[in-house]
């Protein structure tokens, strides 16, 4: 079968290559890919990377499944799935088929199309895992209006759209957002009480002004560059103090958080499991328990139309335009939508 690999040294590049059609353990699950997912994380992983280290670095997947392992019986050849493959590993999305845990895979209802449902599986569990494991916040599945303010720092990204949603479902409020170009698709959520215009300037005055001297203690940094960080923190050490999650380690090497805010990163890498510089191997495994139940999760609310995947755009010549979509990601070119690149549309398979 066809397969892209990547590398970003000296400059990103790929290249395609067949390879033998993988196997899946006996927990995973072999999936026809009919398209995959680009993310931010296809040009950080793949940025020091020579040719002789290049990967396929597709971690989103819809397809079909093809064939499981001997311990998976939830799924069965023709099932219409999602799934994250695990990051680093061999097999992934960037080819006609690729191998998930089955516990990171979940069905597509029939009103997701492939297209939508690639762009779901990595962002949407960084969200609900920076939500409810890192910051504890009540799930979906408690009842009742909480006045619980949270703010989530950039709403037009996937992971803070998809956390702006469950944000909703889990009926806090007030929640805060703070987006620029793809403020037009924040408001059509419908989720957060206020969105902040970061062109502007002056971001944490105008979330603080926005709050109106209610205070904040929680909140989701899904842009973790740029000094997002340092403007969450004002705003909480102005609320008292309180808990930050960030998605990408701090720029500022030599920063140091005050006392009163306490930091937590969350690494999507954990919803199979695996644990980080700042996560405990006793967390990830705790994470890989929630992603298992939030993935059918997924499932139940993409079918009852509570939950939609975030917009996308196809690039063109499937695999071979994955290079230049991630390029694009990485100069922050793309706005309030996913990149995905459909298999077929491969020329010359
Ligand atoms: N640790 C993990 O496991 C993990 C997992 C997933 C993602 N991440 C990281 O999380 C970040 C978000 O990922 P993503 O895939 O959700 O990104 P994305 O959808 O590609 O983000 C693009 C969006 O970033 C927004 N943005 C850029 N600068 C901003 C700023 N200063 N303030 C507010 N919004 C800003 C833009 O909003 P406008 O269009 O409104 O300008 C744009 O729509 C990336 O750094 C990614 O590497 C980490």
């Amino acid at each position: 079968m066809d397969e892209l690999v990547i590398y970003g040294t000296p400059k990103l590049t790929g290249e395609r290559r067949k390879v033998e059609i993988p196997k899946p353990g006996p927990d995973e699950v072999l999936i026809k890919v009919v398209a995959a997912g680009l993310n931010p994380k296809d040009w950080k992983f793949a940025r020091r990377r020579t040719k002789d280290r290049a990967i396929n670095a597709g971690d989103d997947v819809s397809g079909i499944v093809e064939s499981v392992g001997s311990n998976v019986f939830e799924y069965k050849p023709g099932d219409r799935v999602a799934a994250f493959h695990r990051m680093g590993e061999p097999s992934g999305g960037y080819a006609q088929h690729a191998i998930a845990p089955s516990s990171t895979t979940f069905l597509l209802p029939p009103r997701i199309s492939f297209e939508a449902g690639a762009g779901l599986p990595l962002s949407s569990m960084t969200a609900a895992i920076a939500l409810y494991q890192a910051l504890g916040l009540p799930l979906p599945t408690m009842p009742g209006k909480k006045d619980l303010p949270l703010l989530i720092y950039g709403g037009a990204t996937a992971v803070g759209a998809f956390a702006l949603q469950f944000a909703k479902l889990s009926n806090l409020g007030p929640i805060i957002t703070v987006a620029g170009a793809g403020i037009d698709f924040v408001e059509s959520l419908d989720a957060a009480t206020h969105i902040i215009d970061y062109r502007q300037g002056n971001v944490a005055q105008a979330i603080l002004a926005a709050l109106d001297g209610k205070p904040v203690h929680h909140a989701l940094d899904a842009v973790s560059a740029r000094g997002s960080h340092e403007i969450i923190t004002d705003v909480l050490v102005a609320s008292g103090g309180g808990e930050i999650n960030m998605l990408d380690p701090v720029e500022d090497e030599g920063w140091q958080w005050p006392d009163t805010v306490k930091f937590s990163r969350t690494f999507v890498a954990s919803a199979y499991s695996q644990k980080h510089e700042h996560i405990s191997e006793e967390q990830a495994i705790a994470d890989g328990e929630f992603a298992y139940f939030f993935y059918r999760y997924i499932s139940h609310i993409l079918a009852t139309g509570k939950f939609r995947p975030h917009p996308h755009e196809v690039v063109s010549r499937g695999l071979d335009g994955v290079v230049e979509g991630v390029q694009s990601l990485c100069e922050g070119k793309v706005s309030a939508k996913k990149l995905i690149a459909r298999i077929t549309d491969t020329p010359n398979q």
